[in-house]
């Protein structure tokens, strides 16, 4: 009895035969042929929302896939999950990465599929879809929607959204005016794609495709290129051949490959918010990401790709110099090449092949990097007991070991609030604190980046140390301590700072220290109000807030991690 295809998981009424009958009645009614009812299934997961400017192309990209997997013998199924448009949504797009992980776990897992190809792009949709595919246990493969082309302003290229900040903060310095900035709008997202940068989008690419989870070169072609479309059709096709093989990510994410990708993660500069995202799709296999082993691989790992916000190029740049495969290649003496990938091959038969041509300015030689070490570095210390993440590569190394004055936000209202007070006591050698920004508290938004206070970016300041328990968008820079963990919501030592306090960071000694005394820390959290802070009452948000998992577990949620095995 064919139990594959369209006849896998059979809806329950307790009369298999029965249910095989009304499945095959109901898949006549798409008025396919029974040939084509009867081949492997892949299901393609899309994820095109109105809401989410970033996929708009995913229509056109879905047909390209759809084409690959009928050319290759296999039925194309499109079905439709949640969209993340990661600046259309209230309080944050990652308190929903979860719900759309565990959408495209049920989806792919209840419905009739051999192999699923994942289509997303926009920040928290990679990390959703492989932490989903990882649990459903499904063969499964990554495609990525591209980024964006970049545009001009008055013959200045631009890329979302670096330039969207650094414009920004111009603005707000005073040095350009509202009508500026606000003709500046019209050219920082000018096509269809995620954005032109190495944010959280572009670095998410990269470390799927560094996983093995995705086609290789697939991350950087830009979503309106012709490669682009090219790729879809290799997917399918791909896609087929893992329904044919029954491999899953279980066979092809292993400790080595979380590491391979944490070595793309440091050598492209990439994303603060990756560390969190492949915390918690390792997590979902039972993998843990070690700090001391990022820090361990971040100090051995030459930063050798200079995009946006550490460099000055873009992802279309990085693709027409080779994108991962050309990096890989270069970084290959660190590689563990016996890592699986959906290619059927190992990373290290992929690196036989011939190495892509690649512009030495954009993907820099091992022995002329961006920077001798990689962009990300975890800290401890008595502020972060369980650890807080400084991306070195954006920050100013002139603030790298500070010591200086607190300034905090108990929230972010307070922070709306009092930012640009005239009277606001701050001086550009202090401290900004932000607390409330964590998991539990607010669903972790990337409020990280604080501003610089009125009336210091009046004054030409332009960076500071910052230090919060939020995250901060892959297109930002400057001297910012993020995931500060555990957050001050559940009672983390980030609650005890006031203002006045001195703070020391030392990225030289991996260290972030409140010089407060043990009595006078005690007094404090003895006089803490009981409660933790506002609580959603019912529905998603009150499971979230109920089971969301710090920032050193992924933020997931505890009930997907799988059971501890013996
Ligand atoms: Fe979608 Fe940046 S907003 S990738």
């Amino acid at each position: 009895m064919n139990s594959h295809g369209l006849y896998r998981g059979l809806t329950n009424y307790g009369d298999q035969e029965f249910a095989r009958y009304l499945r095959r009645s109901f898949s006549h009614s798409t008025g396919r042929s029974a040939e084509l009812l009867d081949r492997p299934v892949v299901g393609i997961a899309t994820s095109t929302s109105d809401f989410n400017n970033c996929h708009r192309a995913q229509p056109e990209l879905v047909e390209a896939v759809k084409r690959g997997v009928l050319a290759a013998g296999g039925l194309p199924m499109e079905f439709p999950t949640i969209s993340l448009g990661e600046g259309f949504l209230n309080p944050t797009a990652m308190m929903f990465r979860n719900l759309m992980a565990m959408d495209v776990e049920e989806l792919v897992r209840a419905q009739p599929m051999d192999a699923v190809v994942l289509v997303g792009g926009c920040d928290k949709t990679v990390p959703a879809q492989l932490m989903g595919a990882c649990s459903a246990g499904r063969p499964a493969i990554a495609l990525v929607t591209g980024p964006m082309m970049t545009g001009r302003y008055h013959g200045e290229r631009m890329g979302a959204c670096t330039d969207c900040r650094r414009f920004w903060a111009r603005f707000r310095g005073g040095e350009i005016s509202r009508d500026e900035v606000t003709e500046v709008e019209h050219s920082l997202a000018t096509t269809a794609g995620t954005c032109a940068v190495m944010g959280t989008a572009s670095t998410m690419a990269c470390v799927a495709e560094a996983l093995g989870l995705a086609l290789p070169g697939s991350a950087s072609a830009p979503a309106v290129h012709a490669d682009r479309l090219r790729i879809g059709e290799a997917t399918g096709r791909a896609a087929l051949e893992l329904a044919r093989s029954g491999q899953t990510p279980a066979d092809i994410v292993t400790p080595a490959s979380v590491r391979n990708a944490l070595r793309v993660l440091l050598a492209i500069g990439g994303s603060t918010n990756a560390l969190i995202h492949l915390t918690a799709i390792a997590g979902r296999l039972g993998i843990p990401v070690d700090a001391g082993e990022l820090n361990e691989i971040s100090d051995r790992t030459p930063t050798l790709v200079a995009l946006k916000p550490t460099g000055e190029y873009y992802m279309e740049d990085f693709h027409a110099s080779g994108g991962v495969p050309a990096l890989l290649h270069e970084l290959r003496d660190s590689l563990e090449l016996d890592a699986r990938t959906v290619t059927g091959q190992t990373l290290g038969e992929l690196l036989d092949e011939p190495r892509p041509w690649s512009d030495p300015r954009v993907v820099r030689p091992v022995g002329d990097p961006v920077r001798d070490t990689g962009g990300l570095l975890w800290l401890t210390g008595s502020l972060a007991p369980r650890g807080a993440l400084i991306k070195r590569s954006a920050a100013d190394p002139a603030l790298f070991e500070k010591t200086g004055r607190a300034v905090v936000f108990s929230s972010l209202e307070d922070l709306a609030a009092r930012i640009d007070d005239p009277d606001l006591d701050v001086e550009p050698d202090d401290i900004l604190v932000l607390r409330g920004a964590g998991p539990v508290a607010s669903g972790m938004p990337e409020a990280g980046y604080l501003p610089i206070p009125g009336k210091l970016a009046a004054r030409g300041v332009r960076d500071m140390v910052r230090l919060s328990d939020a995250r901060m968008s892959g297109t930002a820079y400057g001297t910012i301590v993020l995931h500060v963990t555990p957050e001050a919501a559940v009672g983390g030592p980030l609650a005890l700072v006031r203002d006045g306090d001195l703070i020391a960071l030392s990225v030289r000694r991996a260290r972030i220290d409140l010089l407060v005394d043990d009595d006078e820390l005690a007094r404090r959290r003895a006089a803490l109000p009981v409660s933790d802070g506002a609580r959603f009452e019912r529905g998603y948000r009150r499971l979230f807030q109920d089971h969301v998992l710090q920032a050193d577990r992924g933020c997931d949620f505890d009930f997907c991690l799988p059971p501890p095995t013996l």
